[in-house]
């Protein structure tokens, strides 16, 4: 089988090929990061029109990149939730016309589903059962994985996304958008032990997250201070690393519950160095193994849809109404 996936959740068109036997053939990305830094953040009509105009010709690069005519296409995979409602409806509306037009099966695809299952598109997998930490910039869930679509939510934050709160905190300190790559780049110039930041949460039991308080910190930190370039530095250090090992603990404590040894990390924020190397070194230490995916498959791309689309749409599962939801609680997918 062989899909075409098409991924238009936020700000970021992704459009791929994916083949049951020869893995990811084309991929293609266009970002809108640019456009939407003059506003400090993303404007979601803005993103909607983007998306409108750079769809088709990706859609027609990627085809061409992956030798593939309609014909040789068995099926096609979308973003239908969470996410932007235009932005979904662009990437929806496309994928559901080229499926009337060259008569194949399409099905929407949970975009937190498409993070989660990315480290599939590396060459060691994890195997089922799992636990995975999913943070992006929407969500920071933690998930029991025992099968595609059998997800037992864990934890989930009560109120920013992790994502949220480092591109909060950015802003704050006069980053461009988007500010957490920016942030955790600027952290590397910081110098541990002269800030301490709060561990939200980690002082009572369970699961969930609560990361608004940490950008207040942050905010209240710069605020009294003298402001310099390594002060700066010093704070987006203090912020990573509390972020961080707040993710860390909430890992441990996931994996002591339910008794894995494996840790899938996947979103945006499953990029940051910082992170891979802290929960490397708490996975060697349980004896276990964490995934993640390369890079580029971290943040939002069509690879991980095609790649989700291609298990749903083999075991028997299609759309037949044109379907998007701007809200979508993971634990509502059906199971395959
Ligand atoms: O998954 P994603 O591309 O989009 C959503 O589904 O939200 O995640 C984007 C988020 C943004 O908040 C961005 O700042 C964050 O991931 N992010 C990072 C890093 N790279 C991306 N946060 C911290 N460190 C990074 N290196
Ligand atoms: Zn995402």
């Amino acid at each position: 089988m062989r899909i075409l996936g098409i991924e238009t959740s936020c700000d970021e068109t992704g459009i791929a090929v994916y083949d049951e036997q020869q893995g990811l053939l084309s991929h293609q990305l266009y970002s809108q990061a640019k456009m939407h830094a003059d506003y400090g953040g993303v404007v979601p009509e803005l993103a909607s029109r983007d998306h409108i105009r750079k769809i088709v010709p990706l859609i027609e690069r990627c085809l061409a990149d992956a030798d593939t005519d309609k014909t040789q296409i068995d099926g096609i995979a979308y973003t239908s939730g969470p996410g932007l409602i235009g932005a979904l409806l662009v990437g929806s509306t496309v994928a559901r016309g080229l499926a009337f037009a060259w008569q194949k099966p399409v099905i929407g695809i949970h975009h937190m589903e498409g993070h989660l299952l990315a480290p599939m598109l590396e060459d060691t997998q994890a195997e089922f059962p799992f636990v995975a930490l999913l943070v992006s910039g929407g969500h920071s869930l933690l998930v029991e994985v025992t099968a595609i679509g059998e997800y037992q939510l864990l934890g989930e934050s009560i109120d920013d996304a992790v994502g949220e709160a480092f591109d909060k905190t950015a802003k704050i300190m006069g980053l461009d958008y988007p500010g957490g790559p920016r942030l955790a780049k600027l952290a590397e110039q910081g110098r541990p032990g002269r800030y301490k930041f709060p561990r939200p949460m980690t002082d009572r039991p369970g699961l969930d997250f609560s990361f608004s308080g940490l950008k207040t910190f942050a905010a209240n930190t710069l605020r009294d201070s003298d402001q310099s370039a390594q002060t700066l530095a010093d704070i987006a250090y203090a912020f990573q690393e509390a972020a961080v090992d707040t993710l860390v603990i909430k890992c441990k404590r996931a994996l002591k519950q339910t008794g894995h040894k494996r840790l899938v990390i996947a979103g945006g924020v499953s990029a940051n160095t910082f992170l891979r190397s802290q929960l490397d070194k708490l996975l060697t230490s349980l004896g276990g193994q964490v995934y993640y995916p390369r890079l580029e498959f971290c943040t939002d791309n069509g690879a991980m849809i095609a790649y989700a689309g291609l298990q749903r749409l083999k075991a028997g599962q299609a759309d037949t109404n044109l379907k998007v939801r701007p809200r979508w609680p993971l634990t509502e997918l059906e199971a395959l």
